[in-house]
């Protein structure tokens, strides 16, 4: 019997202000129903002007760390695309902000929307090197398309932090994993733009090959059928991807895919994101926070896991709800990061989605704008200055 490794743990935080649908819609004359319906979208998280995604890191694992205390951590990874340094690694900042020990190893990765997943991965294999060890994997991105573009709809901002270890308290990752990669130009950010270059249809098609493909290598694995799972968790770059993800697997395995299948299969999993946004490297484990939030008792079902990175790396996956995760998760927490979030209006957005800190050099304080747990300061001789508020 192999040592049962998991998320032992997981706790999210997103940004300081809400930009509802609505908002955006009375701007750019689009009718509502493609943001509600079309895109299943109702608002996205707008981080303020003193937050990026260390303090969004720092958030979620702050109640992480202080259930479980930091004596057994001793490796953090962070995953985002929107990384704030060629160089060094975001965790080191969080690493500081938590007063994590210093006999730990802090580690970025990168692969868009997917290295949260190769994160977890990474983290399970050295558990099992040392099952006295827990790794935390945290992902935490800021998702920026340009103004008036049509990926504009599908921003959004989110921090997801898991603890994995030995004997989880909440989900048992499984063997096998299906995998695929290809080397796709559907989305990319060059070193030198703040913000995403996508073909938005051309997106949607690579994100369905690749499904289709990590799902026939995990077949292949000899992984289980496609009714053996209670739910599914898909990346979520906007909440009706997940539909249509679920739905080309359902057909890729000759499946009806009428009456509510679907929607019973993924609904649960979108409560969070059709408020967040795209959380890039988050989303798909915002949407496991969201069914076990959700769904009556889970104990002893297995679910699925899609997760997909542009350019293009997906990997599908099962995991077993263990017994007793009722009792460790976070939901009023959960539903508080959302609901805490102050509505901004159209003007307030757009002002924030054109700043940016100075790159001259010189002092800088950032306006204070967070209630969060932690703010960016400032910045001072090209050094980002954090502080615990
Ligand atoms: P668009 O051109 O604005 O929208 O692009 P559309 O015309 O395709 O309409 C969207 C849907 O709304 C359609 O439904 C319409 O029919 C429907 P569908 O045909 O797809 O089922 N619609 C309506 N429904 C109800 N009432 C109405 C109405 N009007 C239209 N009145 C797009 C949308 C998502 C492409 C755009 O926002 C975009 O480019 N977003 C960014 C790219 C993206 O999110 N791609 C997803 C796959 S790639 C991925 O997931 C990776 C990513 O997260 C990055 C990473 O890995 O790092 C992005």
């Amino acid at each position: 019997m192999p040592l049962p490794i998991g998320i032992h743990d997981l706790s999210f935080a997103t940004g300081e202000f809400a930009l509802p649908h609505t908002i955006l819609a009375a701007h750019n004359g689009t009718e509502i129903g493609k943001y509600h319906v079309g895109i299943g979208q109702e608002s996205m998280s707008i981080p303020a002007a003193d937050e990026d995604i260390v303090t969004l890191a720092a958030t979620a694992a702050a109640p992480v760390v202080a259930r479980h205390g930091s004596e057994r951590i001793r490796t953090v990874v962070l995953a985002t695309e929107s990384s704030i340094d060629q160089a060094k690694s975001a965790g080191v900042y969080v690493h500081s902000l938590l007063g994590l020990p210093s006999a730990t190893r802090v580690v970025e990765l990168k692969q868009a929307c997917y290295g949260a997943t190769a994160g977890l991965q990474f983290a399970i294999g050295l558990v099992q090197r040392d099952p006295a060890q827990q790794v935390l994997v945290i992902a935490s991105d800021v998702s920026k398309y340009d103004l008036d573009s049509p990926g504009e709809a599908t921003q959004g901002a989110a921090a997801v932090a898991m603890l994995v270890s030995a004997d989880p308290g909440l989900v048992r990752i499984e063997d096998p994993s299906g995998l695929f990669t290809a080397d796709v130009m559907d989305f990319w950010r060059p070193n030198y733009r703040t913000t995403a270059l996508v073909d938005g249809k051309e997106s949607i098609d690579a994100y369905l090959q690749a499904a289709e493909g990590a799902w026939k290598d995990y077949s292949e694995q000899d992984g289980h059928a496609l009714e053996q799972f209670a739910a599914f968790c898909y990346h979520q770059p906007f909440t009706k991807m997940a539909h249509k993800a679920h739905r080309h697997l359902l057909n890729y395995c000759g499946h009806d895919t009428q009456g509510d299948d679907v929607t019973r299969a993924v609904g649960r999993t979108t409560a969070y994101n059709r408020a967040i946004g795209n959380s890039y490297t988050a989303s798909v484990y915002l949407g496991l926070a969201a069914l076990l939030d959700q769904a009556d008792d889970l104990t002893g079902r297995r679910i699925g896991f899609l997760s997909y990175g542009s350019g293009s790396v997906a990997e599908f996956f099962g995991g077993t709800v263990v017994a007793g995760y009722q009792d460790r998760l976070r939901t009023e927490a959960n539903i508080e990061a959302v609901s805490r979030r102050r509505p901004i209006d159209y003007a307030g957005y757009r002002e924030l989605h054109e700043w940016a800190l100075p790159d001259d050099g010189g002092d800088h304080a950032t306006p204070r704008q967070t209630t969060g747990l932690f703010r960016l300061s400032g910045i001072s001789g090209h050094k980002r200055l954090y502080q615990a508020c």
